[in-house]
């Protein structure tokens, strides 16, 4: 019989890919607020807001899994800071509510936070490093990461910034809104200041699902192994894909009035994921092609 995970956020970006890396090894429960999809693909989708706590108990417990992929965010990050109410409901109150559920039945819990816990002056930040928040956003993610790491059996993943296409439904890609824009020959800012450590989506669908099925608990960077800033790394992006450089302008996303203070370096060591994972870690033009040629398997 098939292990249970139950993989919150199905229409989100990340989710997508956990949930093609899943379906096959897992019997795949998803939940997310929207409908759920007319293509069932042999998942367990239900609609669901998480922020309904009574019914997201009864639905815990009747599905009763094994391991939770706990995605589902308010993942805005000038949103959340001009929403500061309704971002600590869902990124602290949600997360708590879940990971009480798994302390209660002993299912491993994995949660995704961010590169950007840290302040960014520093740079290839490690698991050992102390997360300092600069922004509403990441004081909820923190808050979310202490949550889960005091549970015995989880996982607490600080993704890069995610790059890729989305693997099922829509997702908040910036790669596909790029190429949109590019292919109509409009320009699009990236901002210069923001050095990280992109990771594709597919090779942070694989990692996620292995860390449901594996032995390790704690705090882990997701990433890949090229450091670069978003405006060469989308320039990169753009010649690679046959477009031309010219079209990606270079911003300062700190520069710009009313947005939420962004870290300028928040690039992470992901040498605990090359030790621990068998899924491996890519430079930036390995997870391109990788999520360009990913072909969803019905
Ligand atoms: N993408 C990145 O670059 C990146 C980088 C670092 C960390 N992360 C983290 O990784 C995780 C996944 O990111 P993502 O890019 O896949 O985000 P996403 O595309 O915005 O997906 C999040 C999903 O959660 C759903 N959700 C939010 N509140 C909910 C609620 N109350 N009930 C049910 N569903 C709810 C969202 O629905 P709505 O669309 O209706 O809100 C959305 O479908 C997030 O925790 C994010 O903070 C992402």
């Amino acid at each position: 019989m098939k292990k249970k995970l139950l993989v919150t956020g199905f229409g989100g970006f990340v989710a997508g890919s956990v949930i093609a890396h899943a379906k096959d090894d897992w019997e795949v429960h998803a939940v997310d607020r929207i409908d759920i999809p007319e293509k069932q693909n042999g998942i367990n989708y239900y609609s669901l807001d998480l922020l309904d706590n009574e019914k997201l108990t009864k639905l815990f417990k009747e599905i009763n899994p094994d391991a939770v992929i706990h995605t589902a965010a308010l993942a805005d990050i000038d949103f959340c800071q001009n929403n500061q109410e309704i971002a600590e409901k869902v990124n602290v109150g949600v997360t708590k509510a879940i990971a009480d559920l798994c302390g209660q039945s002993g299912a491993k819990m994995i949660v995704c936070s961010t590169d950007t816990v840290f302040d960014g002056k520093k740079g290839m930040y490690t698991e050992e490093d102390s997360p300092n928040p600069i922004n509403f956003y990441a004081e909820t993610k923190v808050k979310a990461e202490e949550i889960v790491g005091a549970l015995d059996n989880s996982v607490v993943t600080r993704l890069s910034l995610v790059m890729g296409l989305p693997v099922m439904g829509s997702g908040n890609s910036f790669l596909a809104k790029t190429i949109t824009k590019l292919k109509l020959g409009e320009s699009v800012k990236f901002p210069a200041n923001e050095i990280r450590t992109p990771v594709d989506v597919i090779t942070l669908g694989s990692s996620l699902v292995e860390l449901a099925e594996n032995d390790f608990t704690g705090i882990i960077h997701l990433s890949s192994n090229t450091r670069i800033n978003r405006f060469e790394m989308a320039q990169q992006i753009a010649e690679k894909l046959g477009y031309s450089k010219d079209l990606i302008i270079a911003s300062d996303s700190n520069a710009m009035e009313g947005r939420a203070p962004r870290p300028n370096d928040a690039s992470l060591d992901n040498s605990l994921a090359k030790k621990e994972l068998n899924t491996p870690m890519r430079t930036l033009m390995e997870g391109l092609e990788l999520t360009m040629n990913f072909k969803l398997e019905k």
